[in-house]
């Protein structure tokens, strides 16, 4: 069955009412304002949780609090840093942190992504634990939360704080403090290690009772969920942890901890698909020497070691080995976004990715067929979706990934349900698409090469049995369907008055 777009005339936004004081607390900014030839030009929320939650933020009228880290935000916000966004509509109140260099050094690029970052997906080796990044993580931490309390009144009854991710562990409890009677809820969107590799954390305590100063929190899978309560009761000997009911009773305040796999914003992928209507993809095509018979093969990230970028192309290269009645018959397609590029760990892996893709090519490229096409550059979302719809495969082979929401972009963007996506048994979204996915592990080479195999050969039907079901799956538990139930379940324990002591 072809899951069809929701009929009710609604914006797209989820059902569930929002709370009415909501202020959403983020690193990253839904709207950045920079310099292009003198002139302001605003850079819009691309995808993702920005994009997705934006609508709902014009909705209630709330407040953003995220860092201002464009060149022109401070051209456009008043003393308090605050600007009505979105800039035709002025819906709701972007409140912008600001950061001096050293403070984005050491709580950026420092302790969240060279802390945080590492040790939640399992790499304890590449923590790395200098005193200036937690100082510099703990206070602006602290300007996030004053920021918060700023813009709240009193004690904060009727308020509801939403914080995202691993950048603001802290500021739960600092509001807290100021703010007793405040909601708070905190999705954390990447993966939650098991106790004995959070034990490695000498600041894990701090940590924890920082996230123990919400009401509510949140992870993708259970998995995460476990993780976090193994690690409270490891490290906390005063808590109360109630493993069956998500419960941790903590310094006289209650936190249920649950999970809420995230989804991508089904329809809006599958428009953008249905608008570039395969021209943009016989362009990209074309402007590469690609024929139309070649069979393509994709993978789309940030440039992150975790991704598993070098592990993809080792089994490509043991697919050309293995099976080369594919050489000449299939190009994979690499589309990669720079990231984080200050710290040595990203410039490596941009390197060796670099390298891999030109070892590829070099063994088994001629004259008229490249093996790996490579690219950095931009792409709109109407030619990334046509790029996703009319690839036969999709490799998404990361080491570890809270949830990997491009798995999910792929299936949105197959209108003819004739792709199949082969995915890592090490993310997120494989517990909850596994069944119906080409599973692989991404450090078993020869294997995922025979996947990949697999995946190219796989006939038509069981293709698009397995792709429609994996669609309706997709369109059911979207982006606004999380939300929904995130909003519900924190609207069920401020109801039941159970949130608090
Ligand atoms: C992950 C994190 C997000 C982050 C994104 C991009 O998905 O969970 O919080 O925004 O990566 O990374 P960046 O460092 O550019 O914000």
């Amino acid at each position: 069955m072809t899951p069809e777009p929701d009929s009710d005339g609604s914006d797209g936004v989820g059902d569930a009412p929002v709370p009415g004081d909501l202020t959403v607390v983020s690193n990253r900014q839904p709207y950045r304002h920079y310099y292009d030839d003198g002139e302001i030009i605003v850079d819009r929320p691309a995808g993702g949780l920005t994009a997705g939650l934006d609508p709902v933020m014009q909705r209630t009228d709330g407040t953003w609090i995220a860092w201002g880290d464009g060149d022109a935000d401070r051209g456009v916000t008043d003393e308090a840093g605050t600007v009505r966004m979105p800039p035709e509509e002025e819906a709701y109140t972007l409140k912008r942190v600001w950061l001096s260099d050293e403070e984005i050094e050491g709580y950026y690029y420092g302790y969240s992504n060279r802390v945080l970052w590492p040790l939640c997906h399992g790499g304890v080796w590449l923590t790395e634990y200098a005193q200036r990044y937690w100082d510099r993580y703990r206070e602006v931490n602290g300007r996030f939360a004053d920021a918060v309390v700023e813009q709240a009144d009193g004690d904060g009854a009727d308020r509801t704080i939403w914080y995202q991710d691993y950048h603001l562990a802290l500021a739960p409890r600092q509001v807290r403090e100021e703010l007793p009677e405040a909601f708070a809820m905190h999705f954390w969107h990447i993966t939650w290690p098991g106790a004995d590799t959070f034990r490695a954390c000498p600041q894990g305590v701090e940590l924890l009772e920082g996230l123990l100063g919400n009401d509510l929190l949140g992870f993708h899978v259970e998995r995460y969920c476990r993780n976090f309560l193994n690690c409270v009761e490891d490290a906390l000997d005063e808590a109360i942890v109630d493993h069956d009911d998500g419960r941790i009773q903590y310094d006289g305040h209650r936190t249920h901890v649950a999970a809420f796999p995230m989804g991508v914003d089904a329809e809006a992928t599958a428009d953008a698909a249905r608008r570039a209507g395969g021209e943009r993809f016989a362009e990209f095509r074309e402007d590469r020497g690609i024929d139309a018979e070649t069979k393509i093969a994709l993978g789309v990230d940030r440039l992150d070691y975790t991704k598993g970028i070098v592990e993809r192309l080792k089994a490509l290269e043991r697919l050309f080995e293995l099976h080369p009645e594919w050489r000449g018959e299939l190009v994979y397609v690499q589309k990669a976004d720079e990231s984080r590029s200050l710290i040595p760990e990203y410039r490596n892996l941009q390197q060796n990715v670099a390298r891999s893709v030109e070892r590829v090519n070099e063994r088994f490229g001629t004259d008229d067929w490249l093996p790996v096409v490579y690219t950095t550059a931009w792409f709109t979302q109407e030619e990334l979706a046509d790029l996703y719809r009319h690839s036969d495969v999709m490799l998404v082979s990361a080491l570890r990934d809270g949830m990997n929401l491009v798995a999910k972009e792929y299936v949105a963007a197959q209108l003819d349900d004739d792709g199949v996506l082969v995915l890592s048994d090490q993310v997120g979204a494989h517990d909850q698409l596994g069944e119906h996915v080409v599973s692989i592990n991404p450090y078993d080479t020869d294997a995922f090469a025979e996947h990949i195999h697999e995946a190219l050969t796989m006939d038509d039907e069981a293709c698009r049995e397995r792709m429609a079901t994996l669609r309706e799956l997709i369109h059911e538990q979207d982006l606004y369907a999380w939300m929904d139930e995130v909003f519900a379940t924190a609207r069920e324990l401020q109801g039941a008055g159970d949130a608090g002591e």
